[in-house]
């Protein structure tokens, strides 16, 4: 319907609104192009670490962390990715002999370490005592959590041994005692979501000598 002098026809809006849309268009698709002419090139470092005892060199992304670093350029898919957010322990590994998340660390800040995953502590033929203990006490239900959990284990029994207080820890001047106390607080990083825990820390104790 057009409308008196000087007034706009719906029809008149319509089209200018078209045309305004595909000069939006066209200039969104110049910009994308613009921006996919320049891709920059991700940042790299050169890093070496010693894995599972054996010195590696790589070339990364410094963006990438030590759990993808592990899985993806090592193929060493036994330490899990749960959260990739620091909440689940499934991506604990043993590294210069302390536990850490590596899905919060970056392979570059490792030059030089030594870094232990769960291929590392033992093997199919010949199982570290925790590996054994875990089997013998029935640790894992999925399996999902259990790398992490045992790296975890090895390195909390060297945690109390080596005197590291914990939260429960009563008196922090003198060395923790090796109870199952300590151990259940140490792992509470690690979460298992089919429950298993009372088994894991079944199987720490006999690792550990004493009693659940
Ligand atoms: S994957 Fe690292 S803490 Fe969950
Ligand atoms: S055994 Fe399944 S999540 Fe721990």
């Amino acid at each position: 319907m057009t409308q008196g002098c000087g007034a706009i026809s719906r029809r008149d809006v319509l089209k200018t609104s078209a045309a305004g849309a595909a000069i939006a268009s066209s200039l969104g698709t110049g910009n994308v192009a613009m921006a996919q002419a320049e891709p920059s090139a991700p940042p790299t470092a050169a890093v070496r670490m010693k894995v599972n005892g054996k010195q590696i060199s790589l070339t990364l992304d410094t963006r990438t962390t030590l759990l993808d670093t592990l899985r993806e350029h090592l193929k060493l898919t036994g330490t899990k990715k749960g959260c990739d957010h620091g909440q689940c322990g499934a991506c604990t590994v043993i590294v210069n002999g302390r536990r850490i998340n590596s899905c919060l660390t970056l392979a570059v800040m490792h030059e030089g370490d030594e870094v232990t995953t769960i291929e590392g502590l033992g093997s199919v033929g010949d199982l570290h005592p925790m590996q054994a203990a875990f089997v013998e006490h029935d640790g894992y239900q999925c399996g999902y959590c259990t790398p992490g959990q045992i790296c975890s284990a090895v390195a909390v029994l060297e945690e109390i041994r080596a005197g590291i207080p914990s939260h429960v820890t009563e008196d922090i001047g003198a060395a923790p005692g090796m109870t199952t106390l300590e151990m259940r607080e140490r792992m509470s990083g690690n979460i298992c979501r089919c429950g298993a825990y009372s088994n894991i820390a079944e199987a720490m104790a006999q690792v550990a000598g004493v009693k659940a």
